[in-house]
């Protein structure tokens, strides 16, 4: 069921370890992507995969993790993730990407859940550090990182109050991430 799996696809930032995701499951997870509404079906959209400790150690000092949590550094060594893909606009096609890379990274993750991974859309990124780091020519804009893994966290979703959105971990470590409700976000204009 589609909400099920919406409901399962939580952004996990804790990854278990020693587990490898080969470059044929991250092309699997780009057909989905392939496959996605495109503004004016322009279609340009290019992804860069990493699933190798080298680049993934390239990637990873670029990234931000949970800024509401204040307290944490984001994942250890040992929970980071196991592969990435890098979403990115190709600027000969067009320099306005609209939210196809929103569509395009969400069903990246529906994908990876359905197949037992978890990950999170990363847009806290330094662009300029990946662009160096990766040698990405600059005619790619990086949009967005998804990272991926086998998720060794547990995420609860709660039902937002007074307006309180920010996610929080409990003392089991356990994340609680608020949503508004429904009748907040319908609008009886
Ligand atoms: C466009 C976008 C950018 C995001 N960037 C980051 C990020 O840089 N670092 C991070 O830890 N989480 C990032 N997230 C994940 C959000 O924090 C997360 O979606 C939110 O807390 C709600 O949790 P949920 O995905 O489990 O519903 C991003 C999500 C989106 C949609």
């Amino acid at each position: 069921m589609i909400k099920g799996l919406i409901k399962k696809n939580r952004s996990i930032r804790r990854f278990k370890k020693g587990v490898r995701i080969t470059k044929k499951t991250l092309i699997e997870l780009v057909e989905l992507a392939r496959l996605s509404a495109s503004a004016a079906n322009l279609q340009p959209l290019k992804y860069l995969l990493s699933y190798d400790s080298e680049k993934n150690n390239k990637i990873f000092p670029h990234t931000k993790w949970a800024g509401y949590l204040s307290d944490w550094d984001g994942p250890l060594m040992s929970e980071r993730p196991s592969a990435y893909i890098l979403i990115l606009g190709d600027t000969t096609i067009t320099k306005s990407f609209g939210c196809d890379h929103g569509i395009a990274a969400q069903n990246i993750l529906l994908g990876a859940v359905e197949k037992g991974l978890g990950g999170c859309i990363l847009g806290a990124l330094n662009r300029k550090g990946l662009h160096d780091s990766l040698n990405i020519p600059s005619r790619y804009e990086i949009l967005l990182a998804v990272a991926l893994g086998k998720p060794d966290e547990k995420v609860i979703i709660e039902t937002a109050c007074d307006d309180n959105i920010k996610y929080w971990r409990d003392e089991k470590d356990v994340l609680h991430v608020p949503k508004r409700p429904l009748e907040e976000l319908i609008l009886e204009l």
